[in-house]
């Protein structure tokens, strides 16, 4: 009799042992599944977003260049002026999506940068410092998700970013300042962070 209690007693500890054991399995399964999907959705979200943001940057590339040549660099201060942000708006409302073009040093005070965004920029100024890659950066909320990825200078954005005087035409300068009394978006270098895409989409 004391022999059967024994194996009854060791049974059953094993049957709650086991059962435990393969709970926890599940458990660790379930999050590895998990945070492959959300690998998955971030890595999605990153391209979705790298798509929003290149459409954008290509139009007003397009109509910038297109503006320069057509007006020269003061005709083309208009049009940046009255459609940089309405050409913006129309690639956002095409998807459904927020999308903006925000700086630490805005010419325009309606793109100045929020202090999430804020710290995006100073993120993408230390990897490009540390010449580093600069991959976009993807965070997750809910169902939303936000999207932020640098605007870097070139040599044609210093025409109307860069040292007054040398790079920016006297005449540029005093339309800027008339369009943009308290402008802080000149002084740039070329590769330098301008400022980024900060996009928003489900
Ligand atoms: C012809 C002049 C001109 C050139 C060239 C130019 N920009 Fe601008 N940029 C402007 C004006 C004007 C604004 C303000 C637009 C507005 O009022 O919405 C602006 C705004 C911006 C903004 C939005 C943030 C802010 O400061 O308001 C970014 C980012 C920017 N420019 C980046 C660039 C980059 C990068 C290049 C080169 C590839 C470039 N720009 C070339 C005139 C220019």
């Amino acid at each position: 009799m004391k022999t059967y209690n024994y194996y009854l007693f060791f049974s059953l500890f094993l049957v709650i042992f086991g059962c435990k054991e393969q709970a926890k399995n599940e458990t660790i399964k379930s999050e590895n599944e998990d945070s492959e999907v959300l690998l998955e959705t971030s890595a999605n979200a990153s391209k979705i977003g790298k798509e929003y943001a290149l459409e954008t940057q290509k139009l007003l590339g397009k109509n910038l260049v297109g503006a320069i040549q057509k007006k020269g660099v003061l005709g083309a201060l208009d049009f940046c002026n009255v459609k940089a942000i309405p050409l913006t708006d129309s690639i956002a409302k095409k998807h459904g999506a927020i999308i903006k073009r925000v700086s630490d040093r805005p010419r325009n005070i309606k793109n100045k940068a929020n202090s999430v965004e804020l710290a995006q920029i100073e993120h993408f100024k230390k990897r490009l410092e540390q010449e580093k890659e600069v991959d976009p950066v993807v965070i997750s909320e809910g169902n939303k998700n936000k999207f932020y990825y640098p605007i870097i200078t070139n040599a044609m954005c210093l025409q109307c970013h860069g040292t007054p005087n040398e790079e920016i035409a006297p005449a540029t300068l005093s339309k800027l300042e008339g369009l943009y009394p308290d402008d802080k978006a000149i002084g740039y270098g070329p590769n330098e962070v301008r400022g980024i895409w900060s996009i928003t989409f489900k």
